[in-house]
């Protein structure tokens, strides 16, 4: 990309409306944070940001696919062993699926380690006659309604930043430690319950996958040392843009600009405006970027968006990740295909067939239909092939865990399930199993 990128400075966002900042009390204090997270080391290289940004050009020329999921929103309590192991676990058992089905390489990028900000609807939040700021993420402040725990704390960037950094050093670990060793595929069983038929047709998976190693193994006289580790890389929606821009540097090496506290910042549909601060920053930094987009963009809108965060048309540098719901998708898709086709700019496109389908259940609890994502998915493989287009990755919210956040899927949950188990303090998350399920929906796409 031309980087510097004209008239751009890692501040000249702040010129723009920014929409969806927090309203901190002590700006004196936060300047002192923000001072101390600039100085701190990154939390990602430059050289892991290029090498991912390959692999989504590879994508988007037809070569792989992309993976991405995780948490709507991480907490901070989040930070533990257990959970990061199943978010691995499951990310690692769908990509294995999806390579088996599509017989090409997937790239794996989890919404972890570091999607601690969230968007709100509105700025504040009413109870009982009181009103409070809204709950923002625990990047800002904290959940309970009370007014201590809602009002923004300048200390929780760094709090986040740290366990942003502990959540992907024990990644690292675990992949670099032979975790992800593919002819060890059972060291990701996370008990994929007994019987199902999808569990069935993923230990045939498995099976298929290590013989077919062995048999290359055998016939070649040495082992396949790629199959040992695995590549994974962590994203977020690049909402708090102080703490974004605490973390961008100049590196002289690449004579680039680059966002060092993930590989992956994506822009989140709430921030989109070409106009706004966020697009501003964004355009200025040489990570792959992702933009949710829906129907809220007219034609103009969009394609000044193409034009200022990929002016050079460099393959793997934006991805637009659409998220219309089941029911708009076969209205909305075709016509944003011919936007981008007519603009002239190549993007690499990703469906998320989650943040357009959500309801409230009947209880008040936010869930998402299983078929209304499936549906939603199958469609956008579908209009993609129709139109000559390809569709090169899925963004999901989605758990290792066996949550009861989004009604049917294997087990045919209804509303009256999902006070049983429902974690999220945002997004309803696939559960294990329906995550499993999706991944083979994937597969069949081969
Ligand atoms: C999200 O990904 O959690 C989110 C808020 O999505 P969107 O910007 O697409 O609404
Ligand atoms: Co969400």
């Amino acid at each position: 990309m031309t980087n510097p990128a004209d008239n751009w400075r890692p501040e000249s966002w702040q010129q723009r409306p920014a929409l969806q900042q927090p309203a901190y009390a002590d700006q004196t204090l936060l300047a002192e944070t923000l001072a101390e997270l600039a100085a701190l080391p990154p939390i990602v290289t430059s050289w892991e940001i290029e090498d991912l940004k390959q692999r989504l050009a590879a994508a988007q020329l037809g070569q792989g696919f992309i993976l991405q999921g995780g948490d709507c929103a991480e907490s901070f309590s989040d930070c533990n062993s257990p959970r990061i192991v199943a978010q691995l676990k499951i990310l690692l058992q769908m990509s294995v699926v999806i390579t088996a089905g599509l017989k090409q390489p997937v790239t794996r990028i989890g919404r972890l380690a570091g999607q601690y900000a969230k968007p709100r609807s509105a700025d504040r939040e009413e109870q009982g006659g009181e009103s409070l700021p809204s709950y923002r993420g625990d990047l800002v402040n904290r959940a309970p309604f009370t007014a201590a725990d809602r009002e923004p704390d300048p200390r929780l960037l760094l709090r986040g930043y740290e366990r942003a950094a502990l959540t992907l050093n024990f990644v690292r670990g675990l992949i670099d430690g032979g975790f992800a060793d593919l002819h060890h595929p059972e060291n990701w069983d996370l008990d994929f319950v007994g019987h199902t038929a999808s569990a069935d047709q993923y230990r045939r998976i498995v099976e298929k996958v290590r013989d077919g190693l062995a048999f290359f193994e055998s016939i070649s006289g040495r082992p396949i040392h790629e199959a040992r580790r695995v590549d994974f890389f962590a994203a977020h929606e690049g909402l708090h843009l102080l703490y974004e821009q605490a973390q961008t540097r100049y590196l002289e090496h690449r004579r680039a600009w680059y966002d060092l506290t993930t590989h992956f910042p994506w822009i989140g549909l709430r921030t989109a405006d070409p106009d706004g601060a966020h697009v501003e920053f964004f355009r200025g930094v040489a990570n792959p970027i992702g933009v949710k987009v829906g129907e809220a963009l007219d034609e103009a809108q969009l394609k000044a968006l193409l034009r200022r965060l990929n002016p050079d048309n460099e393959p793997g540098r934006l991805t637009l990740i659409h998220r219309f719901g089941a029911a708009r998708i076969g209205e909305a898709l075709p016509r944003l295909l011919d936007c981008v086709r007519a603009s002239g700019i190549d993007v690499l496109w990703v469906c998320d067939p989650m943040h357009g389908n959500t309801r409230p259940a009947g209880n008040g609890l936010k869930t998402r239909r299983f078929e209304d994502i499936s549906a939603e998915l199958a469609a956008a493989f579908r209009i993609h092939r129709e139109q000559g287009s390809r569709l090169a990755g899925v963004h999901l919210e989605l758990t290792g865990e066996h949550v009861t956040e989004c009604t049917g899927g294997p087990r045919g949950l209804t509303d009256a399930d999902l006070d049983r188990d429902y974690r999220s303090t945002v997004d309803p998350r696939l559960n294990y199993e329906q995550a499993m399920e999706i991944a083979l929906q994937i597969a069949g796409q081969g």
